[in-house]
């Protein structure tokens, strides 16, 4: 049975704000993980102008949805209208799941979360692992105090010196111990790489229009490192591609997508997630058949 002839006054509503929001593979995920698991849920996008932020949690409150998960623009700015924040949220600056307990709304952050569960079903552990990481933007706040919490040694390597700076000055508050950085360049990613376990993306390079461009030269590559890409689109970005041939380990993008949404189903349902089915229906959302 279709799950939405199936919507009664007894469904729980979810959803995701944010603005864009056409593109957002969350509401295939997350309905076809629902009716996998015959849970009376069910997940609707909204487009939320940023001017309207207020007035859509309050919204939220009134309508008594149970969750929403949060993206571009209201990250951030959602924080200050929520009763209270987890943790990570709270030290990463950044919410993208909100629960309603009885109309209690808290923020979490999903991606730290998700990022590293991702590394740990691929065989990866963080702890005392040389990881170097591509980007200081939203995402690599996310990763980068995944890695520095679980005890990597974090280099990052960003285009804007000053960003990186901010970010490791940051985590070196944080935890304590030292984080490198340099500017994003040929040279300095050579050295980098040379002792890297783990390379992680997270700039926008290779990203679809874009999926001819990478942001690593091929010959630096090699066996005996793990290449995390977490752009999703395309599913194998040029960099992906190029680190098979060079013989290192490879996880796609697609993964932190999967299990970070695999987190949220857990915190609205109490389950645990089909994270096979999830990640299926996301290859598929994408245009890509599963191999
Ligand atoms: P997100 O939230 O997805 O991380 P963001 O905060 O806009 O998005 O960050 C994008 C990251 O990709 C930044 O690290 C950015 O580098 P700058 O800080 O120098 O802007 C990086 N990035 C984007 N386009 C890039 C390019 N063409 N070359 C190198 N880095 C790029």
């Amino acid at each position: 049975m279709d799950c939405f002839n199936a919507i009664s006054g007894k469904t729980k509503v979810c959803g995701i704000i944010g603005d864009p929001i056409e593109h957002t593979m969350s509401p295939v995920m997350h309905n076809a993980a629902f009716r996998e698991m015959g849970l009376d849920y069910v997940y609707v996008p909204f487009r939320v102008a940023a001017a309207e932020l207020e007035k859509a949690i309050a919204g939220m409150r009134a309508l008594n949805l149970r969750g929403l998960n949060v993206t571009i623009p209201h990250k951030v700015s959602v924080i200050p209208l929520l009763d209270s924040l987890d943790t990570t949220a709270e030290k990463i600056g950044a919410v993208n799941l909100i629960v309603n307990d009885g109309g209690q709304l808290t923020g979490y952050n999903t991606d730290a979360d998700g990022f590293l569960r991702a590394l740990l079903e691929h065989g990866f552990t963080p702890e005392e692992k040389k990881a170097v990481i591509l980007g200081a933007g939203g995402a690599s706040r996310a990763v980068s105090f995944s890695l520095a919490r679980h005890g990597a040694q974090v280099t990052i390597l960003n285009r804007t010196l000053k960003r990186a700076a901010e970010m490791a000055e940051w985590l070196t508050k944080e935890f304590g111990s030292g984080v490198t950085v340099a500017e994003l360049n040929e040279n300095n990613l050579g050295s980098a790489l040379e002792q890297a376990d783990l390379l992680v993306n997270t700039t926008s390079v290779g990203m679809s229009p874009h999926d001819k461009e990478t942001p690593v030269p091929a010959g630096l590559l090699r066996p005996g490192i793990t290449v995390f890409d977490i752009v999703y689109n395309p599913l194998r970005t040029r960099l992906i591609q190029e680190a098979e041939a060079a013989g290192a380990g490879t996880i796609l993008g697609i993964e932190m997508l999967v299990f970070q949404g695999a987190l949220i189903f857990t915190r609205w349902t109490g389950k645990p997630a089909p994270v096979a089915l999830m990640r299926k229906q996301a290859i598929k959302a994408l245009g890509y058949e599963e191999k």
